[in-house]
């Protein structure tokens, strides 16, 4: 999951190389490099760490040519150092890429035994010294390319730069997207549309197993085994997506105060607002043929998903398998027929949903893809797309996109008890007016609960470890709490159902444990409160995030209480995603990190 982008150009391009760099910095963000080419030679400039580093190099020591290729890292083989940067040189040839070249240590010793000798510890650099290989053998660079292709196995998205053809790049995919950009007299290379978003709105996607060869007048496009073939051109929509921080700190900043905005743009794609109804033409599944639910997905998607299983089960009475992609696609699940598969995903690029979503394709199931990135891989794989429409996500922490997920999967469910004859109209229309609250009862909740937010995670940046406990749809709730405290701040965190604390968890509560309890008002509320007592009675220190009846109902002392609005079952999850989203936050700003890009994280997860 790196970011690769090249230009040929008819003015110098290091610049815009860069800045559409800037734009894939979501994809890793451990080191960068660009390469370009002038009179007939190879240069590249490359650092360790963020682009401003490669920008300071560029600066001091520009780099020249109309032509090149630039790769921003998320390291897989090799440490982040500047050695393991790409692009990767070997005798003319230079080589970016994204994804894992599984084959590359069989490669690199059949290499070596023939007497190459390797610079770096990345599995890409075997594609520029084979490359290079079957140049030295007579090859001609098309001829060297698809060589190279039918030699390497695995994920790749790559693209290659010869130092004696001036005017061409090669690219080729194999599992991580890659988009061509047309231009007036330049063309242009991208891991996708938003990348390319400043210089051309007209893009072809490259699908499995293509690769392409670009010039000034176009690009000609071959399928694996070298025949020309044809791909869609399309407009993308990306341009209208870019983004920056406006008055925020911080991407994720603005992205938890965006939600309400964002939610009500989702509400108003699945229900029609005037009957109090979901919408049956946003649905696109048939729910009444389907007899079960295989919904698969990865990280903060995973446990939106796990709120949905809730939903499905009890308002379309529909039996839901939910599973982490990466389980999933191994675990020779028996899947029935008359299942429908539900993927979910933000980027519509990570590679375990993706594979998960083509096992069941393959199993012959219908499949339905809850996605943020409309022009993604997994949409385009999809028989129905469910857009969550929260616009550009950058913080690498998802919050906006869990919350829209969230309203999706709440519509989608209640439509499918309506198709399901499993709810009467009269709970859909009370269901659907709860949905249509939410935006409002949101931005109270952000107005007001921001500054005891923030005292909190002053206390709580002074811990090393967390625990997060819920029941029902605040269990998935707990572990998203934990997983975007850890993942921004870097405090330990684990979140569990708070009936299974005393299976375990319970032995780790002293007083220097914070507990946060995460329980509205609903069906569970006096179970979890019986497990407040017991971590009180250890000594534990409880932050209860509860509503106003919870707060009047429960005697026990807590270090905070966070009291939100009495809101209905079905609007409770995103409602209390709020407290939890903005104690991550602030607790990590704090700390002092690196909130949008955190360390070893990259948005989009495209390797296995
Ligand atoms: O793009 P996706 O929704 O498929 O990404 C899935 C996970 O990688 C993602 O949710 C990750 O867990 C986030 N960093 C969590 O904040």
């Amino acid at each position: 999951m790196c970011g690769i982008v090249g230009i040929v150009g008819d003015r110098p391009v290091a610049e815009r190389l860069v800045d559409a760099l800037k734009r894939l910095e979501y994809r890793g963000y451990d080191s960068a490099g660009v390469a370009t080419i002038r009179d007939g030679k190879l240069e590249r400039r490359r650092a360790e760490g963020k682009l401003f580093n490669l920008e300071t190099k560029l600066h001091a020591e520009p780099l020249a040519g109309d032509i090149g290729i630039a790769h921003t890292r998320w390291a897989t083989h090799g440490a982040p150092t500047e050695t393991n940067a790409h692009p990767h040189f070997t005798d003319g040839v230079a080589v970016v890429h994204n994804g894992i070249i599984e084959n590359f240590s069989e490669i690199k010793d059949e290499l070596i035994a023939a007497g190459a000798s390797f610079s770096t510890q990345t599995d890409t650099e075997v594609v520029a010294q084979l490359l290079a290989r079957y140049r030295r053998d007579g090859m001609e660079p098309r001829q060297a390319m698809q060589t190279m292709l039918q030699r390497v196995t695995g994920a790749y998205a790559l693209a290659v730069l010869f130092h004696d053809l001036p005017d061409t790049i090669m690219a080729a995919r194999s599992g991580p997207p890659l988009a061509v950009g047309y231009g007036k007299g330049e063309m242009f290379l991208g891991s996708d549309a938003i990348a390319l978003a400043p210089f051309t709105n007209e893009i072809t996607y490259l699908i499995d197993g293509d690769w392409a060869i670009l010039d000034r007048k176009g690009v000609a496009i071959f399928d694996h085994d070298g025949n020309r073939v044809e791909r869609p051109k399309q407009v993308s929509v990306a341009a209208a997506y870019m983004v920056d921080k406006g008055n925020h700190r911080h991407f994720m900043e603005k992205e938890i105060y965006q939600q309400p905005e964002v939610i009500s743009h989702a509400l108003g794609h699945y229900v029609d607002l005037i009957e109090n109804r979901i919408n049956t033409n946003a649905l696109a599944i048939d729910f009444a043929s389907v007899q079960s639910l295989a919904l698969s997905a990865c990280g903060t998607a995973y446990l939106a998903g796990l709120v949905g299983k809730y939903w499905f089960e009890r308002y379309a009475r529909l039996p839901v398998e939910a599973d982490v992609a990466s389980e999933f696609r191994y675990r020779d699940i028996p899947l029935s027929k008359n299942a429908a598969a539900l993927f979910i995903s933000q980027s519509g690029e990570t590679a375990d949903t993706l594979a998960s979503l083509r096992y069941c394709k393959d199993e012959g199931l219908k499949i339905g893809a809850v996605v943020n990135v409309r022009e993604s891989t997994i949409a385009r794989e999809s028989d129905a797309v469910f857009p969550i429409m929260a616009g550009p996500e950058i913080g690498v922490a998802s919050t906006k996109a869990f919350t829209c997920q969230l309203s999706v999967l709440a519509a989608l469910a209640i439509g499918a008890g309506r198709a399901r004859g499993t709810i009467s109209q009269l709970e859909e229309n009370r269901l659907v007016r709860h949905l249509a609250e939410m935006p409002r009862i949101m931005s109270k909740v952000l107005n007001t609960i921001q500054p005891k937010m923030e005292s909190l995670a002053r206390e709580l940046s002074k811990c090393s470890d967390v625990l997060y406990l819920g029941r029902g749809t605040s269990f998935p709730l707990a572990m998203e709490g934990a997983l975007k405290l850890k993942e921004i701040s870097y405090i330990h965190a684990e979140g569990y159902a708070a009936g299974e604390l005393k299976h375990g968890p319970i032995a780790l509560i002293d007083e220097n444990m914070p507990v946060i309890v995460i329980a509205p008002h609903d069906r569970f509320f006096e179970k979890t409160v019986s497990n407040m007592q017991e971590v009180a009675a250890r000594g534990g220190r409880i932050i209860f995030i509860t509503d106003e009846k919870g707060a009047a109902a429960s005697k026990l002392e807590t270090m905070s209480t966070i009291v939100l609005p009495n809101v209905d079952e079905i609007i409770a999850p995103m409602i209390f995603s709020l407290p939890i989203q903005l104690l991550a936050y602030h607790t990590a700003v704090f700390m002092g990190t690196d909130v949008d890009q955190p360390r070893n994280l990259a948005k989009s997860v495209t390797v296995e």
